[in-house]
């Protein structure tokens, strides 16, 4: 892991979690979803929640034992470092879920606002039979929703990251490691 800072907008961010430790967090949660899923009769859905969960997604689905259709939404809460607490459906799903078991991939959930809006959703508007939630990250300090999440892959105190995925105003996605803001 490289350990220079790195700069992006107008913030710094210092190297926090290793590519490799990402992998490992992606493995686990694997494990946990292929066992319970094992031998299901029904296709479930793997829900990439565009565009943060992307890295995480594709390195899940290719440790997912089980046939399953991978299916996308766009969703989007945040500006620059701050939930904005309003949850905008910006791109509908890429396919149906009517009637399907829904597996949501996120990359990260903060105050959990976002999951919590796309779970009554699929379950209310779009019909799915069951919806389970995955995340790769989660703050559990900000975390204040009675709903369970299902798959966690690794908990973190609430501070500002990037990298894997995660955007700072869109920069960022493309780092291997996940950096923290450096206040
Ligand atoms: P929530 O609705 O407050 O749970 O926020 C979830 C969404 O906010 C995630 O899908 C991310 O897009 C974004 N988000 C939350 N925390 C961070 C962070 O530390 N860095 C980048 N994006 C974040």
């Amino acid at each position: 892991m490289k350990e220079e800072k790195i700069r992006l907008h107008d913030k710094t961010f210092k190297p926090y979690i290793r590519h490799e430790r990402i992998l490992d967090a992606v493995d686990g949660i694997a494990r946990e979803i292929n066992a319970d899923f094992h031998g299901c009769d029904d296709i479930p859905v793997i829900l990439c929640v565009l565009n943060g969960s992307i890295p995480f997604t594709g390195e899940l689905l290719q440790r997912i034992d089980f046939p399953c259709q991978l299916v996308s939404i766009k969703l989007s809460s945040y500006q620059g470092t701050k939930s904005t607490g309003t949850v905008l459906n910006v791109m509908g799903l890429t396919s149906s879920v009517r009637g399907r078991r829904v597996i949501i991939c996120e990359d990260i959930v903060d105050t959990g606002n976002t999951i919590v809006a796309l779970k009554e959703m699929l379950l209310d508007k779009e019909g799915a039979s069951e919806v389970r939630i995955c995340t790769l990250l989660l703050k559990p300090e900000v975390y204040d929703k009675p709903d369970k999440l299902d798959y966690v892959g690794m908990e973190i105190p609430n501070a500002f990251i990037v990298g894997f995925g995660l955007d700072y105003d869109e920069l960022g996605r493309n780092i291997r490691d996940i950096y923290v803001i450096d206040e």
